[in-house]
């Protein structure tokens, strides 16, 4: 009888552990349904349904909030968007832009894109014009978008010595840093390489430009002039930051670029504060022709930077200073 009685325990015991086992396991398997349940709500599923991977997500939520990846779940993967996501220079604001723009130049890759509609390349050259940021300091950016008002002149402009300059004494200003910058390199180019740095065009007035822009346009057109003069209010020449530098012994612009002066400024001019403003093969990016003589003070750290990228200096404002 005792025997039957410990049986009939050993078997309760048992029973009440196989439905607790069996309810645990009803309880695991409902809750894993519910999950998934809820996953499959997400935006995320919806979005992994459509083609996209983990990684894509994670670039799409550095940029979109969720109402907007709801939308971006409506519809197949867009591989273009996150190809232009996935350029280097990449700016969240250009985004409908470089839509529109690739809409009717697909034949353009995703890194041609985000460079022409980041210098505005994708608007025509004082078609939209924008007061430039005079916040930037030797940052600020003057170019065929980007224009000075009539009357800026800046206040600390002083005279370049007839020692570096050709002219008459006083035809010659720049602003002061620059101009201290220019000084250290023209003796550096004098006791390191031999040779003697001359500035024949420095600081020009909203008057003065007129007039070199006008000079070209009368005799040779409007197309000629605008390839290698600026229209007035658009050259970096009213900044007082920039310079045309030759030397002594190579003291032409058709022959310049073939020059060691050239040679040595290109390798060495970031080094005080300068950089090379319209490089040769980026006409289309600065909208000037090679101009091998222009030299552009932006202070030693940005040049250094500018310089270090590779860019010129419209592309590299448009994604590093201006952004900011
Ligand atoms: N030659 C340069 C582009 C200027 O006129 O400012
Ligand atoms: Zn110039």
């Amino acid at each position: 009888m005792a025997k039957r009685k410990k049986y009939k325990l050993k078997f309760d015991v048992f029973l009440y552990l196989a439905v607790i086992i069996i309810l645990i396991i009803f309880a695991k398997k409902g809750i894993n349904a519910y999950k998934e349940y809820k996953y499959h709500k997400t935006t995320e599923y919806k979005l992994i349904t459509q083609g996209y991977t983990k990684k894509d997500i994670k670039l799409l939520d550095k940029y979109f909030d969720e109402k907007e990846l709801k939308e971006l779940a409506k519809n197949k993967k867009d591989t273009t968007l996150l190809s232009l996501m996935n350029s280097k220079y990449y700016l969240h604001k250009n985004l409908a832009e470089y839509q529109e723009y690739y809409d009717v130049n697909a034949n353009k890759t995703p890194d041609e894109i985000i460079q022409i509609v980041n210098i505005h390349r994708n608007h025509e050259y004082y078609d939209n014009p924008i007061d430039t940021d005079m916040d930037k300091g030797y940052g600020i950016i003057v170019n065929k978008y980007y224009h000075l008002s009539e009357d800026y002149e800046p206040d600390d402009l002083v005279t370049i010595s007839t020692k570096y300059s050709w002219g008459n004494l006083g035809s010659q200003k720049i602003r002061q840093d620059a101009y201290d910058a220019y000084v250290n390199m023209h003796e550096a180019a004098q006791s390191e390489a031999n040779i003697y740095l001359m500035v024949n065009s420095s600081y020009r007035n909203y008057k003065d430009q007129q007039r070199v822009y006008n000079n070209y346009k009368t005799n040779h057109g409007e197309a000629y002039a605008d390839n290698i003069a600026a229209r007035p209010g658009y050259s970096e020449h009213q900044t007082g930051l920039a310079l045309d530098i030759f030397s002594i012994a190579s003291p032409s612009q058709a022959t310049f670029k073939d020059s060691e002066s050239y040679k040595w400024l290109l390798e060495n001019s970031y080094k005080y504060g300068f950089i090379l403003r319209y490089p040769d093969g980026k006409e289309n990016i600065t909208g000037y022709k090679f101009e091998s003589w222009h030299y552009r003070y932006v202070g030693i750290d940005l040049a250094k930077k500018i310089h270090d990228s590779g860019l010129t200096f419209d592309e590299y404002y448009a994604y590093y200073i201006e952004k900011n």
